[in-house]
């Protein structure tokens, strides 16, 4: 079901998809909700799936504080909007997921809120800090977006982010998706990267957590690189620890039958 709130006068979308525990789902820069379409399909039976668009994608507009902190209490303004509804969400029960820059936000969120939640995971994401070379790239792709708007900028970035065999074997499912991004605002995305380029690390948050983690990380992952994403894995108490060896950066798409498997066991575990 398709939701609307007003936060700030700005509205933020949202899906809701079936009954049980309660999952936030969070995509990450160029992205829409729309992402974890498959699966949502596959889930949707066992589990309460809550599948924003984040302020500035798809159908959310963008809010005054773009942060990476500022876009987590999105989140907990969406979770207490379904939790005042029939079935009052109690603490400790909710499982939130986010890919790549969908983590970082998750993680701001883990270090404000952590008692809501039961488990949570980083799909293809970090909790370190951008390191100054990224920080190069990124300033050079605000350059890029502001000269040549945000779809170009997606168009040239995104296929990147899938693997070469995925690019062999699935072109019109990535053009697909590249051709879908058409409705970015540059504002947008060049918040997300100066916010990107601002964030904390936050391995802290890795080491102190008492609940369970789930990483997932692809082999051939332009943005988020295997060993440098591996580098935060051993910190949690609790790991589950998943390398996806066809994938890039979009394991959901790339490899969703796997993904979807691992996301119902982590997911699952009370
Ligand atoms: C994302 O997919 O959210 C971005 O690639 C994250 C990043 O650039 O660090």
């Amino acid at each position: 079901m398709d939701k609307e709130i007003i936060t700030g006068g700005k509205k933020i979308f949202y899906r809701v998809y079936g009954n049980g525990k309660p999952v936030l789902l969070v995509h990450g820069f160029g992205e829409t909700g729309d992402v974890w379409k498959n699966q949502v399909e596959f889930l949707k039976n066992k589990f309460q799936l809550i599948v924003p668009d984040l302020p500035g994608s798809g159908q959310s507009e963008m809010i005054d504080d773009m942060s990476m902190e500022g876009m987590a209490e999105v989140l907990k303004i969406i979770l207490d909007t379904e939790s005042s509804k029939a079935s009052p969400f109690r603490g400790g029960l909710v499982g939130l997921i986010g890919h790549s820059m969908g983590g970082y936000i998750a993680l701001a969120f883990v270090e404000k809120y952590e008692g809501l939640l039961s488990s949570f995971g980083l799909f293809h994401s970090s909790a370190f800090a951008d390191t100054e070379e990224k920080k190069a790239t990124r300033r050079k792709g605000i350059e890029f977006i502001k000269e040549h708007g945000a779809f170009e900028f997606l168009k040239t970035a995104t296929p990147n982010l899938f693997s070469p065999r995925s690019k062999d074997e699935m072109p019109g499912l990535i053009g697909e998706f590249v051709e879908s991004l058409n409705n970015f605002s540059p504002e947008s995305l060049v918040s997300y990267y100066e916010s990107m380029i601002k964030r904390p690390d936050r391995t802290a948050i890795l080491k102190k957590t008492k609940m369970p983690v789930l990483f997932i990380l692809g082999e051939f992952d332009n943005a988020i690189p295997l060993q440098d994403g591996l580098k935060q894995c051993h910190l949690p108490e609790q790991a589950t620890i998943n390398i996806l060896h066809r994938s890039g950066h979009m394991g959901m798409m790339e490899e969703t039958d796997k993904c979807n498997r691992l996301l119902e066991e982590f997911l699952s575990v009370p």
